[in-house]
């Protein structure tokens, strides 16, 4: 089925488009939401062409005063977008003929779609990376408020999801300090990528206008204009750089919600997340679910999937602009709508969670102290695979024996090793974190010191 001709896309067809290859093409069901950065875009553009007398300025006024009408149409509802204009450039620019006449034609003097798509997807990202940078640094606040709160909470630590040894939870909680800024470090790299300016590229070779580049970028508030015409309109490195920075928070995230998860579960016990952050079940009377943190680790998969998809689409296309450069959009939308909502439930549901410290120690075994036996051993001479064999014989002889190492009797220790001394019954749980005074280690005072250093930072957020 045929539908009605746009002059404007049709120029040189002799057939109007098929309806199903129109509904096929068209981006502006999901390109709409550029519409803010493509009027803005147009606004300066349409400057710089006044400024250097490729349109006149009363032309630019029109313009200008059309472009702030269609924004103000568009942010309250009253716009109609339509399939039939495509994509949110064409919408825009046909309404601007529709309320200025025939000077809206000047406004595309000098540019492309090409050049102008890029332009838009790159202001929408350094916005959308300023506000994921922002929520990064929200929960980082929050985690380290929690750190300084909980500095007594003692907790196993896990390798293998077995207990290892134990540390503070405070330190626990700068570890995620630790991931998340190191995402934000990555977000604000990215930030310096994206915030390069291609417009006045032209659909790729250039333009045959005396434009001025920089004027556009410095009202923009680019850093810079990009160097190369067919590298500026084939580019979304950008695109590709946020969504994997997206990609390892959410693997953060996950892993953070999947230690929530299993905290608290009956048999840990560690943990009771805030009723404002948990879920029942419609049939079993007793649940108290965790699905937000589910859902934040669930959601770790779309987000890595927009990366991988994205890196398919452009391997292998020849350069410069090719349709497939759409298919940008909707996967980074996606993962910028994931990112930002994880990063909130995660930080909303910390700092709901009530901490049981009593479980939290009850359930560390003496075995856990079984590291600094050996480090006992140590410091009494014997070099540490020696302490290792020594300590691995009393834990199996204790396992055999039903007992916890701390109910051997010293002479039982003797048996094992001369070196014993009644002093090894000094080894407790808060001893040996605070025996770890190593740089970046879990004795209270280290971890006191990260979470000064942690508010030093923040106060630069
Ligand atoms: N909707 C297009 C996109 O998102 C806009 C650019 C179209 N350019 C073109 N030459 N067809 O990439």
């Amino acid at each position: 089925m045929a539908v009605k001709k746009e002059a404007r896309l049709r120029g040189r067809f002799k057939e109007d488009i098929d309806a199903a290859a129109q509904r096929f093409v068209a981006s502006v069901p999901f390109d709409w939401r550029l519409y803010k950065y493509d009027i803005e875009g147009g606004v300066v553009h349409a400057e710089m062409l006044a400024k250097q007398r490729i349109i006149s300025r009363q032309e630019f006024e029109k313009i200008k005063a059309g472009l702030r009408d269609i924004l103000a149409e568009i942010d309250s509802g009253k716009f109609k977008f339509k399939l039939e204009l495509e994509d949110v450039h064409m919408n825009i620019e046909s309404r601007l003929f529709e309320l200025i006449g025939d000077t809206a034609g000047k406004l595309h003097t000098a540019r492309s779609r090409n050049d102008q798509v890029a332009l838009d997807m790159r202001l929408f990202a350094r916005e959308a990376a300023g506000t994921v940078i922002q929520a990064l640094q929200a929960i980082n606040t929050r985690l380290v408020d929690m750190a300084g709160k909980n500095i007594k909470v003692v907790m196993p630590g896990y390798t293998h999801l077995q207990q290892a040894q134990p540390v503070l939870f405070s330190h626990y909680l700068m570890a995620y300090f630790e991931m998340f800024s190191r995402d934000i470090a990555r977000f604000e790299s990215c930030l310096k990528r994206i915030n390069v300016l291609p417009l006045g590229s032209g659909a790729l070779a250039g333009l045959p206008y005396p434009v001025d580049r920089e004027f556009v970028a410095k009202r923009l508030g680019f850093d810079s204009v990009s160097a190369n015409s067919m590298d500026a309109v084939s580019d979304r490195d950008f695109v590709l750089e946020f969504e994997s920075a997206a990609a390892i928070a959410m693997m953060h995230l996950s892993r953070m919600a999947e230690d929530v998860i299993i905290w608290s579960t009956r048999e840990f016990g560690f943990i009771d997340i805030g009723d404002a952050y948990a879920t029942s079940s419609s049939i079993m009377p007793q649940k108290k679910n965790p699905d937000a943190a589910e859902l934040v680790r669930g959601k770790a998969g779309r987000v890595y999937g927009h990366l991988v998809g994205m890196l398919t689409v452009m391997k292998g296309l020849p350069l410069t602009y090719n349709r497939d450069l759409q298919e940008d959009k909707e996967g980074f939308f996606d993962t910028f709508d994931t990112l930002v909502p994880c990063i909130e439930m995660m930080s909303g549901l910390m700092a709901s969670l009530k901490i049981n410290a009593a479980r939290m120690k009850y359930s560390m075994q003496s075995y856990i102290l079984a590291t600094d036996l050996a480090d006992y051993l140590v410091n009494k001479g014997l070099s540490f695979r020696e302490a290792h064999a020594v300590v691995s014989r009393m834990v199996s002889y204790a396992i055999d024996n039903n007992k916890e190492l701390n109910e051997l009797e010293i002479k039982e220790y003797k048996g094992f090793c001369e070196r014993f001394e009644g002093d090894v019954r000094s080894i407790t749980l808060q001893k040996s974190v605070e025996a770890r005074t190593s740089q970046g280690g879990t004795a209270t005072d280290e971890v006191k010191k990260s979470i000064e250093k942690a508010r030093e930072i923040i106060r630069g957020y």
